[in-house]
Formats: C-alpha cells, sequence, structure tokens
C-alpha cells in the first residue's frame, strides 16, 4: 500500500505485462486506489496478480495476450471495454531485456523479437487504445520506457535504442492527440529489482560495479514505480504529456 491516495473509484485501468514485477506492483496499487485492473500478458502468473486484487476486495482479470499480436491487443482493449464497460487509463508495461551485447554481435532473431516485444508491442498498444480514448473523449497512457531512454550503458545497444523509441513514440502521441484530452508519458525506471533483473541483483560484482555509480546505494522497489504511473494517470497530472519521468535514485543526475 503507498502512502498516496488517488481516488480511481469507477475508473478502469489496463495493464499489459502485469504477471510480476513492476506491472504487478501497479495493478495492485491501481485496485488499491479504486480501479478495477485488466491485465494483458502471455505469463500465467498474472493469475497471481489477479487473485491478490481480488483477496483484498479489489476487481481485475486477466487476459492472455501477446503484445507482438497486432490483433490479441485489439481483443484486449475489446476484452476489457465487454468485461468493464469502461477503459480510463492504460499502461503499457510489458517488456523484454535483450541480452547483453555489442552492436557487432547482436543476432538478427535477437533484434527483431525486442522491436516486435519493446517497440511494436507498445505501438500496437497505443493504437488500440487511442482508438477507444478517441470515442470516449479521452484518456491517460503511460509507457514503461527506462533510464536506457536518457543514456546509453555498454552491450544495450538494443535495448536503449527500443527504450528511446518508446519514450519518442510518447511524444508524437502527446503531441498528436493533446487537443482530444488524450496525455501520454513514460516512467524511466533506473535499475528495480523485478525478475528481468534478478540475476543482476544476484551477482556481488555487477552490484559492486553498478554501485560505484550509483547515488541511491540501492535498487528501487517495484512498488516506487507504480507511485508514478498512477499519479500519471491521475488528475494531479492533467498538465503533463509527452513527458519521461526518471525514477532512477539519481542514477542518471550523477
Ligand atoms: N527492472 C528494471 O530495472 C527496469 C528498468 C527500466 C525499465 N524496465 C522496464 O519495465 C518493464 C517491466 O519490467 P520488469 O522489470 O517489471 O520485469 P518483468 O520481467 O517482471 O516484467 C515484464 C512483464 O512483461 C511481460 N511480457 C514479456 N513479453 C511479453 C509479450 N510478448 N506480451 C505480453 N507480455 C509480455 C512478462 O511476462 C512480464 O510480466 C519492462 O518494459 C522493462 O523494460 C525495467
Amino acid at each position: 500500500m503507498s502512502n498516496v491516495q488517488y481516488d480511481f473509484s469507477g475508473k478502469v485501468a489496463l495493464v499489459t505485462g502485469g504477471a510480476t514485477g513492476i506491472g504487478r506492483a501497479s495493478c495492485t496499487a491501481f485496485a488499491e486506489q479504486g480501479a478495477k485492473v485488466m491485465i494483458g500478458d502471455i505469463d500465467e502468473r498474472a493469475e497471481e496478480t489477479v487473485a491478490i486484487i481480488r483477496q483484498a476486495g479489489g476487481e481485475a482479470e486477466f487476459l492472455p495476450t501477446d503484445v507482438r499480436d497486432k490483433a490479441a491487443v485489439d481483443a484486449l482493449v475489446a476484452g476489457t471495454l465487454e468485461r468493464f464497460g469502461r477503459m480510463d487509463m492504460a499502461f503499457n508495461n510489458a517488456g523484454i531485456l535483450p541480452p547483453q551485447r555489442p552492436i557487432h554481435e547482436v543476432t538478427d532473431e535477437e533484434l527483431d523479437l525486442a522491436i516486435d516485444v519493446d517497440f511494436k508491442g507498445v505501438f500496437y498498444s497505443m493504437q488500440a487504445e487511442i482508438r477507444h480514448f478517441l470515442e470516449a473523449g479521452g484518456g491517460a497512457i503511460v509507457n514503461t520506457a527506462s533510464v536506457g531512454a536518457l543514456i546509453a550503458d555498454p552491450n544495450m545497444s538494443v535495448y536503449c535504442a527500443m527504450k528511446h523509441a518508446v519514450s519518442g513514440l510518447t511524444k508524437a502521441a502527446a503531441v498528436e492527440y493533446a487537443q482530444q484530452g488524450i496525455r501520454a508519458n513514460c516512467v524511466a525506471p533506473g535499475f528495480v529489482r523485478t525478475p528481468m533483473t534478478q540475476h543482476w541483483a544476484d551477482s556481488k560484482d555487477f552490484t559492486d560495479m553498478f554501485f560505484q555509480h550509483n547515488i541511491s546505494g540501492r535498487y528501487a522497489h517495484p512498488e516506487e514505480i507504480a507511485g508514478t504511473v498512477l499519479h500519471l494517470c491521475s488528475d494531479a497530472a492533467s498538465f503533463v504529456n509527452g513527458a519521461t519521468w526518471t525514477i532512477d535514485g539519481g542514477q542518471t543526475a550523477h
């Protein structure tokens, strides 16, 4: 439970990648603040997220969805409207971390997979969400970028390029739809302890190296990203549009 209160009662949030990590923390945070939550994910552990929300008295559903599949993403938005009758906010968070290699060693398969999940998945999601928000008269979109949308690290070229693309796409949506009541923003997390990064967090060598360059002295908890996601979806952020908000414990300030 976060310390900040938002009133999302009667509202519906769509979250992709809600099975684990930042997505799960955001789903439960939305539900704690009164929202009904639809989760799209390829991982059946999304059912656990649904169970956590229902046990706490909230409402949530899971529709198995591969964000690489445009038709499936369209069906996810349609399913949200069918189940809950509305959709007010969307958190496009599903993503993968490509293998870390120098640019000249990246394979075509690795590149294609990252483009499909980390870029096209967000693009398809936004297309379907925006079509609905245009009909509904507005809505809020938050995409998960990364500090990799702002800076580069060695052997992270593909991830970095995809997250820069997500940030750019978000700005483009803000510019195109501001007059129609649609806001689009990004969160740009630094290092968050989730299944995606567990192998790094478990490595003493990596942790020692990382904290030489990171002033916070710790990794973020997924809930610390969820708080900003909720804020960006709320009326408290009504004039925030096209922004990429860094949540990195000061990593990029250093
Ligand atoms: N953990 C970090 O340090 C960190 C930092 C910056 C950005 N991010 C971003 O945060 C987002 C969430 O990552 P996380 O750290 O919570 O990791 P995670 O692995 O726990 O979550 C990623 C989620 O995306 C889902 N997913 C993957 N491919 C999918 C597909 N094709 N269709 C639908 N769902 C799919 C996974 O099943 C999982 O639920 C990602 O976009 C990631 O790039 C993470």
